[in-house]
């Protein structure tokens, strides 16, 4: 009996085709359970909502790029573990959209950085890094401690979240505008980098 395999062997395109299926199928047995399993989808004890500065910060964050060279994804060997504190779970960035994980590490891992420095710290190292850190090779950014922000889309903001199942309260969008109006970009970002790791220190 002549077998079939010979015709998918030597077509490229239905090749392709039953490959593509095949590791579909991989991928759905070890990435389905993960979308149901309460250790991936539900956040950590004392996990909560970012404030509305901290999610400006966040912003700020993500515009200046400083993931290109922060990760906030701490793996779980000695070496990092020993340095950042506790490894990353994923329960700690169920309500974070994107999340800042990331694998490029040009700099530290800042997934636990909350607390670890004065808020005075931050602003000197962030207007010039090599102020606090000769060997730095941060960027300096010093626009950040002159933009004033007016608050105008933190609410929608706010609100968008909630809409991905973050439980902001009604009050959470009424006082939005009103708790970064005024604030500078630096006082956002930093307040967010001040916030990142609380749960599970
Ligand atoms: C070109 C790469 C680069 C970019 C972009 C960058 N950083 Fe850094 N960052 C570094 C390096 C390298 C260090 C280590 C030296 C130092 O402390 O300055 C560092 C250190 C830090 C630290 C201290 C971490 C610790 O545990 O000591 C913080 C906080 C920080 N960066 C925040 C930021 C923020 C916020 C941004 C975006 C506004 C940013 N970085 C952008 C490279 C970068």
């Amino acid at each position: 009996m002549k077998f079939n395999h010979e015709i998918v062997e030597k077509n490229i395109g239905l090749l392709g085709i039953f490959t593509v299926i095949a590791i579909s199928f991989g991928g759905l047995v070890q990435i389905t359970p993960l979308l149901f399993q309460k250790d991936t989808t539900e956040p950590v004890d004392g996990l909560r909502p970012y404030t509305a500065l901290e999610l400006e910060g966040r912003d700020i964050y993500i515009r200046e790029g400083c993931y290109n060279c922060h990760s906030q994804m701490i793996r779980p060997l000695r070496a990092e573990t020993e340095r950042y504190g506790h490894y990353s779970v994923a329960g700690e960035s169920v309500w974070d959209h994107p999340f800042q994980w990331g694998s490029k590490r040009t700099g530290p891992d800042l997934a636990r950085v909350g607390g670890r420095y004065s808020d005075k710290w931050h602003e000197v190292h962030l207007i010039d890094p090599r102020a606090v850190v000769p060997q730095s090779n941060m960027p300096g950014f010093p626009w950040l401690a002159e933009n004033v922000l007016d608050g105008k889309l933190t609410a929608q903001k706010i609100e968008v979240f909630r809409g991905f199942g973050v439980p902001y309260t009604q009050e959470d969008v009424d006082n939005a505008q009103k708790a970064v109006e005024g604030k500078t970009e630096m006082q956002a970002l930093i307040a967010y980098l001040q916030s990142l790791g609380h749960a599970l220190k």
